[in-house]
């Protein structure tokens, strides 16, 4: 029985919403330093954090997370480069201005967010478990909700962007709640 989980962030924010997805109480470490994620998968990275994270608290349960958004009009960046797309000093809004711009004429607008969640347990034992949310980008950004590139991913079968969803309609289909709810399935949360 897990009765606690650590999760490899310093941000409440993030803890509070993966601990409303799992339904198990989720700690963010206290003085929390990242390591730096020079991984070259979501998983690399997912794991790199959740390493330093069990070294950090021995003997309990460590959750790492990364995500991002893959643009098959890229090749699947920006990837894990999503949160630095564009150049350090842009902001979310400028993120998405400069992936529009890139993909202004591509007729292929296929996308999709991704989350790797990586857990390792008290004995060193490692779950993985992942999600996925395809979509195609918007032609423009849409919508004051989420963060990110939610206002250009509209997912498949619907015709709102993500920024467009209530935050509970989004969790329902997204790539972090479908990687949560599989990784609440393995652990027997
Ligand atoms: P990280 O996993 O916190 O490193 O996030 C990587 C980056 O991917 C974020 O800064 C966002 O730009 C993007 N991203 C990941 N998940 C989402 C999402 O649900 N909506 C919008 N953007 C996302």
């Amino acid at each position: 029985m897990i009765e606690r989980i650590h999760l490899a962030t310093g941000n409440p924010g993030k803890a509070a919403e993966l601990e409303r997805l799992l339904g198990c109480p989720v700690l963010p470490i206290e003085g929390w330093e990242p390591p730096v994620e020079d991984g070259d998968s979501f998983l690399a990275n997912a794991r790199l954090k959740a390493r330093a994270g069990a070294a950090r608290c021995p003997g309990a349960w460590v959750v790492a997370d990364d995500s991002g958004l893959e643009v098959d009009a890229l090749d699947g960046a920006p990837g894990v480069h999503s949160a630095r797309y564009g150049g350090d000093g842009l902001d979310d809004a400028g993120r998405t201005a400069a992936l529009l711009a890139a993909v202004a004429d591509a007729e292929d607008r296929h996308a999709r967010f991704r989350c790797v969640l990586v857990a390792i347990g008290p004995d060193g034992e490692e779950v993985v478990a992942d999600g996925t949310l395809e979509g195609t980008l918007a032609r423009a950004p849409r919508g004051a909700g989420g963060f990110g590139y939610d206002p250009i991913l509209i997912p498949a079968g619907d015709s709102r962007t993500c920024g467009e969803l209530t935050r509970d309609e989004k969790n329902a289909i997204s790539h972090r709640g479908t990687a949560a709810r599989a990784l609440r399935d393995t652990l027997g949360l």
